[in-house]
């Protein structure tokens, strides 16, 4: 998709690219905040871009050579293939994680407000440690995602906090005049039954209480001291693998996430001991035939938008990574129907528990 900004013309594209013609590289609440910023008379080396998806912010505002901060490993593969294909220099020294203290010359940062209030939360707690007194923050959100607790964290760390008029069904949210720095908690413990209690990062996947989905899964994994290489497929705080750690000690335990808060919090969970962690979106750097035994709780969406694309090219991979007969197990949605799509990629594919809204299927190879 072409966007025309001060006579250049620049192309960005979705990764990974998607069929569903319905789901674009950016939405006017990113428009906006280029509409606002182009009014103002902002210093080179000054900005940072948080919840840019796909790149569009970093691609169209390169020239003042924002740091950009990354939460996904898909996220980095996009901005990286949009620099590239607009001929653009973005250097990865441009790039932070959201647990990285951000370099103290940041005067602005540029939010688009993600679908986990937490993040925004972490966003705002990773700024407000930048020590200049005079920064100031521009937010922007899609009208219809707007919820009043957006006001309150915003709130938390700025004096002012100022909502604009509403454009092409988007908003943008301008806070200013920082208040002291303060700690925040930046982790919620998550209890599993009496005995066992997780920590994960803000902005990780249930962070009030292991999924519902997950906990059905848990109920009925097979897992057999014969699973020597086991791999928790879309990890999230880790526990799948947790679980597995404790029927199997044995095994050798491989977690992969696209979050790196995902994966950093998983971190928190596991012991290090034959287990390995993978801040990935896909399973490519994995030998084929690997694994005996792959178990997930895959995605099906990613911030406001469902597509299970993404699943589908996980199971494809994940096919190919498993030993002949090894197996894999997944938990879905009822209303998902993965059924069609796995019969077509694996030899077998039985069904091993189901109720009104989850079903567990076991394919093997
Ligand atoms: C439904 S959650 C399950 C998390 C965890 N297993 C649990 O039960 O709490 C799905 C996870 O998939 C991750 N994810 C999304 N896209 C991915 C991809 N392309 N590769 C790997 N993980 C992905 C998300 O970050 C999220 O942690």
């Amino acid at each position: 998709m072409v966007f025309k900004y001060k006579n250049e013309n620049y192309n960005i594209i979705r990764y990974p690219k998607s069929e569903n013609r319905s789901l674009k590289p950016w939405n006017s609440a990113d428009e906006y905040l280029i509409k606002y910023i182009d009014k103002m008379d902002l210093n080179i080396k000054s900005l940072a871009i948080f919840n840019d998806r796909f790149g569009f912010l970093s691609c169209i505002l390169s020239e003042l050579s924002p740091i950009t901060i990354i939460d996904h490993n898909s996220q980095q593969k996009a901005i990286f293939n949009n620099a590239k294909l607009n001929k653009l220099n973005i250097p990865n020294s441009q790039w932070y994680s959201s647990l990285e203290p951000l370099p103290n010359t940041i005067k602005t940062g540029i939010i688009k407000i993600p679908k986990s209030l937490e993040l925004f939360s972490l966003y705002l707690y990773q700024l407000s440690q930048c020590l200049d007194k005079e920064l100031f923050v521009i937010c922007s959100f899609m009208t219809r995602h707007f919820t009043p607790q957006i006001i309150k964290i915003a709130e938390e760390f700025f004096e002012q906090v100022e909502q604009s008029r509403a454009w092409k069904k988007s908003r943008l949210l301008i806070l200013k005049r920082k208040k002291s720095f303060k700690q925040i908690p930046i982790i919620n413990t998550v209890r599993f039954d009496d005995n066992i209690s997780l920590q994960q990062y803000f902005g990780v996947f249930s962070s009030k209480k292991i999924d519902p989905a997950s906990r059905f899964l848990i109920d009925h994994l097979n897992v057999s001291p014969k699973d020597r290489r086991v791999l928790d497929m879309a990890s999230g705080n880790g526990i799948l693998a947790y679980i597995i750690r404790s029927q199997n000690p044995e095994a050798e335990i491989h977690l992969l996430d696209n979050s790196f808060l995902a994966i950093e919090s998983s971190k928190l969970n596991l012991n290090k001991e034959n287990t390995y962690f993978h801040y990935k979106d896909n399973l490519e750097d994995f030998d084929s035939e690997y694994f005996d035994l792959v178990v997930s709780n895959p995605p099906f969406h990613f911030e406001y938008e469902i597509n299970i694309e993404i699943s589908l090219g996980l199971f494809k991979e994940t096919h190919r990574c498993l030993k002949t007969n090894g197996r894999f197990q997944l938990v879905a949605n009822q209303h998902l129907n993965y059924k069609v799509h796995i019969e077509k990629i694996f030899r077998e594919v039985k069904i091993i528990a189901e109720n009104v809204k989850f079903i567990i299927y076991e394919c093997i190879k």
